[in-house]
């Protein structure tokens, strides 16, 4: 099978380009910060402290996630629900980067990752796709854009979206995030030693997609 992972900070385009690259070479797309954020509703529903690892880990047995591709639609089921609108709120966002920081999660997610890239040719998003779960990927991009780039994306996705929240408190969430997910102990986000960087401050979707395609073609005929 064919795998390319994408991995790279929140709000760098991962999800809109991988979606559309994968659309493109017809593979399949998984976005697996929808497996986290799964995870991080399942606390925030029930009222858990997501901070807290000992508690988070104490949820696992009582979860189960599953991904189920409607079309080339990826939904996100938790516990037998599809939780897929849901998992996009900003509470859910930061629940996630708790959560994903808790060893036993990241365990806990990692069969269901690997099986679907044995089973698919796949492109698959995150932050440790490269490094820890796919690190035999034919493809490894790592894609970032500078954190205002970002947040301004961010920003107007919610404000479509009808939140009220402002680009200000957009930009300090994000970088609270990606201290976060780049400061933890286990499978922190960093780009692994064969990964392609591309930069998409400067580049509309458009050209992102061109770039991320022409990466994974060149790589697929060294
Ligand atoms: O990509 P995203 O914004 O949907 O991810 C939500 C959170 O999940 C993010 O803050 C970090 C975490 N995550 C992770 O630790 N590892 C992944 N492979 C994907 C996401």
């Amino acid at each position: 099978m064919i795998n390319v992972a994408i991995d790279g900070p929140a709000g760098a385009g991962k999800s809109t380009i991988a979606r559309t690259a994968a659309k493109n070479l017809g593979y399949i797309y998984v976005d697996t910060g929808a497996l986290y954020r799964a995870v991080g509703v399942y606390s925030l529903r029930h009222g858990f402290d997501t901070k807290n690892a000992d508690t988070v880990a104490a949820t696992l047995p009582d979860i189960q996630v599953e991904l189920k591709f409607l079309g080339d639609i990826q939904h996100v089921f938790l516990n037998g629900e599809d939780v897929s609108e849901e998992i996009r709120t900003p509470d859910a966002s930061m629940a996630a980067s708790d959560v994903s920081a808790v060893p036993a999660v990241r365990q806990f997610l990692f069969d269901l990752q690997r099986d679907i890239a044995k089973q698919n040719n796949c492109i698959m998003d995150g932050r440790d796709i490269g490094t820890v779960v796919l690190p035999d990927a034919q493809v490894k991009i790592f894609l970032t854009a500078s954190p205002e780039a970002r947040a301004q994306r961010r920003y107007k996705e919610l404000q479509e979206k009808g939140a009220s929240d402002t680009y200000e408190a957009v930009l300090a969430d994000l970088k609270q995030r990606d201290y976060n997910d780049s400061h933890r102990a286990v499978a922190p986000l960093k780009p692994a030693e064969d990964s392609v960087l591309v930069d998409t401050t400067a580049l509309n979707l458009e050209k992102s997609v061109e770039k991320v395609i022409s990466v994974i073609r060149n790589k697929m005929t060294d």
